[in-house]
């Protein structure tokens, strides 16, 4: 029992290590105590002859009611609490230039948002078209819920650009959110922007352009107020309940419905473009640091392998068979190699055709080989 307790503790520090030392990198002024590096609030690693040795657990008693875990500790909290809001608040110092964005998409977004963030299977697009044009169709979304409903993208439907900053600090690149620095998130914000034709000031974001903190806070997205009724402010109960009252936003026949409503299927309101229901597979909670590998360098397919799969295939995180994983292999080569090519060629499910490279079949083949005799 008391075993199976430490080993839990254990897990819930190796998490929290990952991710805050991770923090850490991002972000130089964590705190720090008695001279030592803290890297979370109740677990300090102390260097003994030279390497790290094991943390102090931290004291704080289990949940009374859940019997394990224990309560997150204050950095803890800090370490992941930094949304930022619209008005600015939580929104780091830090610059970063479109042309910069563009090199960190290609290396660390392009292999599952693809090319200027067009998306694919499965991957949300991080722009689909002009967004004004876009945001003309929002208008639409109750009159004609089925034929030109809004794209529910970034550039074409988020109210606030403060969304998108947060949104890749915590959770993106998606095998290892939080390792992006401020700078490097403001430059991926900056390339987002520009290839969503969003400008500031009146200005158009061309590859000099350098978003800071300053202008970024100047930037008015297409549909900030796409959103209706407005509810917030003083006059928002207001504004909800005219909204409400005016048969006009209820599209069909403009006349509120409350009993045998509907001939045959019921319409419903859809909203078109990239959904989050369309991802597939379902994504894992599961975390784990990429299995570390023997290198055989000077090897073409381990490079490949390394430059265009591991980013998805390292891990499980994204439901691919993390090379290494025995059993995970093991039930993949059931359905035969032959079948696994053809998948690993053709696509199937969150795997992209060629792991959205333009390799030649025999390449990726034999990248396949090799990702099998890592795994055995
Ligand atoms: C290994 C695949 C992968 C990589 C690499 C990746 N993402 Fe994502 N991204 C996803 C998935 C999957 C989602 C959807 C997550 C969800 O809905 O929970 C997503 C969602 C997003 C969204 C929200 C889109 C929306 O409209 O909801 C943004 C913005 C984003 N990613 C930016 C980035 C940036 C910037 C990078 C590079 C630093 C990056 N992503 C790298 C897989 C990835
Ligand atoms: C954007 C993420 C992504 C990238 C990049 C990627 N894969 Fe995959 N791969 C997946 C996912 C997800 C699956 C699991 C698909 C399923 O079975 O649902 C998968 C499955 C596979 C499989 C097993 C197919 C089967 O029959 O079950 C092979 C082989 C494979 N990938 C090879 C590759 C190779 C080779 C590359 C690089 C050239 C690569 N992948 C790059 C996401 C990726």
């Amino acid at each position: 029992m008391f075993k199976s307790y430490r080993k839990l503790v254990s897990t819930v520090a190796v998490v929290a290590l990952a991710s805050v030392s991770a923090m850490a990198a991002s972000d130089a002024s964590r705190t720090y105590a008695n001279g030592k590096k803290v890297i979370d609030g109740g677990m300090t690693y102390p260097v003994k002859n030279g390497k790290t040795s094991s943390y102090h657990v931290n004291t704080q008693k289990a949940y009374k009611d859940v019997k394990f875990g224990r309560t997150a500790t204050a950095d803890e909290i800090r370490a992941w609490d930094i949304d930022v809001m619209p008005d600015g608040t939580g929104l780091p110092e830090g610059e970063g230039s479109v042309e910069e964005g563009d090199e960190l998409y290609e290396a660390k977004c392009a292999s599952c948002h693809f090319d200027f963030g067009a998306g694919g299977a499965g991957y949300p697009a991080l722009q689909q078209g002009n967004a004004y044009e876009m945001q003309q169709t929002l208008k639409l979304q109750r009159l004609k819920p089925d034929d030109d409903g809004p794209k529910r993208n970034f550039g074409s439907y988020w109210p606030y650009a403060s969304t998108l900053f947060w949104y890749i600090q915590t959770g993106m690149p998606h095998p290892a959110p939080m390792s992006l620095t401020n700078n490097e998130t403001y430059a991926l914000v900056a390339y987002i922007l520009s290839i969503n034709e969003i400008k500031i000031d009146g200005e158009e974001l061309d590859d000099e352009y350098v978003l800071n903190r300053d202008n970024f806070l100047k930037i008015v997205m297409p549909n900030k107020d796409g959103f209706i009724p407005k509810i917030d402010g003083k006059d928002g109960l207001e504004n909800t309940r005219k909204f409400y009252d005016n048969p006009k936003n209820f599209g069909g026949n403009k006349t509120r419905c409350m009993k045998n409503c509907f001939d045959g299927e019921p319409k419903v309101a859809r909203i078109q473009g990239v959904g989050i229901s369309d991802y597939n597979p379902p994504l894992s909670s599961k975390k784990e640091k990429p299995a570390k590998k023997e290198g055989g360098s000077g090897n073409e397919a381990k490079e490949i392998y390394d430059a265009s799969c591991a980013v998805c295939h390292a891990t499980d995180a994204m439901g691919a068979p993390a090379v290494g994983d025995k059993k995970a292999w093991a039930a993949t080569l059931k359905k035969g190699i032959d079948k696994v090519y053809h998948n690993a060629i053709h696509g199937i499910n969150g795997m992209p055709p060629k792991g959205g490279t333009a390799l030649e079949d025999a390449k990726v083949k034999a990248v396949v080989d090799y990702m099998v005799s890592q795994s055995k």
